[in-house]
């Protein structure tokens, strides 16, 4: 018989990481056998706190074992072996990893700050579980000093969904530092603009501060801005007034590009223009469509809110119909719920990231890392990003900020100093 969980399972899949909750599954044993919720009117505090000890090497051994599984997952990869990992067998929808995660250590440094094995009546949450996947990936890029880019998505990631990179925007210094330290940065965004003077609305606070501080121009051409996905790509330099100039095509696009021609972009966007059309129609949407050069999309008029139940829809009924016409088996494309709009792109954010790889000369994915906020499988644009390189996966601007703190802060011998703070902490509770 099918169940209520199965159903909603099954109609939920695009919301939820199978990672990420296998592990939160995982963790929910030695919390559930562990945790201490009586303490609280029995006021037993030496309890609580060897609940948290406890509690720690429980969880510590568990992400020591699913990093085994990921390295044995990263050896199957490596060798090209035709039968699944194990790891494969018991998450099927695990993906490639361009690195080993440390997800003991990460374990241990995100518990000194969150003090997950702490808790009594929250168990660790998706969310504990997503910083410390973020987390391990930044050991592992920072232990091995093989970070040489860094691409950013724009909205809910730089800056608040719709906004602008203002001069006070608490990520200008941070990025800053890392172009002076030579990583190369990349802004990867949906919003698709053909010209330069769009992006500087846009991003007129971090592109100005760069200016600022490089009067001996040597920070030229190591920030690159990519528009529409994988469209559009401009570099930076002081000889604009808008401190951005267009790449030419030959520097940056890929050779399956050149599939991307006028007739198969007219042709996919003619498709999911219909289909958007057809959603508005179907469930009465109080939207625009907008047809633009590389993208079609809809959106409501200021003030109104579409319900995600509207955007999820109509991003999955899009996705499907382009998925079965002949163009989209010819050309990809990347249909996404922005918040409060749904559009289309030609290509997607994996082209846009490898796009940047080649133009600075050819990084790997393994020395590139991509941070944003949409990693859900479907109607999200950063998710292609991990065929590209390594992600981070972020829920706000302030995160963003947190992460590239963390970039700055993490040596590989602090994480020991991390852990021996945690046990000191709680045992003088
Ligand atoms: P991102 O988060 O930086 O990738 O930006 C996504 C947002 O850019 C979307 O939600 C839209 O509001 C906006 N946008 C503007 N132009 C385009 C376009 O051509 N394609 C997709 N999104 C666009
Ligand atoms: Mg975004």
């Amino acid at each position: 018989m099918t169940t209520r969980y199965r159903v909603e399972y099954a109609l939920k899949t695009h919301r939820r990481d199978q990672f990420i909750e296998w592990v939160k599954g995982l963790l929910a044993v030695p919390f559930v056998l562990l945790s201490q919720p009586t303490a609280i009117y029995e006021n037993d505090k030496s309890a609580v706190n060897a609940m948290a000890v406890n509690a720690h090497d429980r969880y510590a051994q568990i992400m020591s074992d699913v990093e085994s599984l990921l390295n044995d997952h990263i050896a199957h990869q490596q060798s090209l072996q035709p039968t699944p990992s194990k790891l494969k067998l018991l998450v099927p929808s695990i993906g490639t990893f361009f690195t080993r995660l440390p997800l003991q250590d990460a374990f241990a440094w995100q518990d000194a700050r969150r003090f997950i094995s702490s808790r009594r009546f929250v168990a660790p949450s998706f969310n504990d579980i997503r910083q410390i996947l973020n987390t391990a990936q930044i050991m592992s890029l920072v232990r091995s000093s093989r970070l040489e880019l860094i691409t950013f998505d724009g909205d809910v990631t730089l800056y608040d969904d719709g906004d602008s990179l203002a001069p006070d925007n608490p990520c200008i210094p941070r990025i800053l530092e890392l172009l002076r330290k030579g990583i190369r940065i990349g802004i990867v965004t949906a919003a698709g603009y053909t010209e330069a003077e769009k992006y500087y609305e846009r991003l007129y606070g971090l592109l100005d501060a760069v200016a600022a501080s490089d009067a001996s121009h040597s920070l030229e051409h190591s920030l690159v801005v990519m528009g529409g996905e994988s469209n559009f790509l401009f570099t930076y330099t002081t000889s604009s007034p808008c401190k951005l100039v267009p790449v030419p095509a030959a520097d940056w696009q890929l050779p399956e590009m050149t599939a991307w021609t006028e007739d198969n972009v007219t042709a996919l966007l003619d498709v999911g223009e219909a289909a958007l059309k057809d959603c508005v129609e179907c469930m009465k949407l109080p939207v625009q469509v907008l047809r633009k050069k590389r993208a079609v999309g809809i959106f409501p008029s200021k003030g109104v809110k579409l319900s995600r139940e509207q955007l999820e829809e109509t991003v999955l009924v899009v996705q499907r119909i382009l998925e079965m016409s002949p163009v989209g088996k010819r050309i990809p494309f990347c249909a996404f719920n922005g918040g409060n709009d749904v559009f289309v792109d030609i290509g997607d954010k994996s082209w846009g990231v490898m796009a940047c790889q080649r133009y600075f000369g050819g990084i790997e994915g393994s020395r590139s890392l991509h941070v944003g906020d949409q990693f859900l499988s479907a109607g999200a644009n950063d998710f292609k990003a991990r065929i590209a390189c390594t992600t981070a996966w972020i829920a706000s601007p302030t995160e963003t900020c947190a992460l590239l703190d963390e970039i700055s802060e993490l040596k590989a011998d602090k994480v020991h100093a991390d852990y021996a703070a945690f046990r000191d902490s709680v045992s003088e509770a």
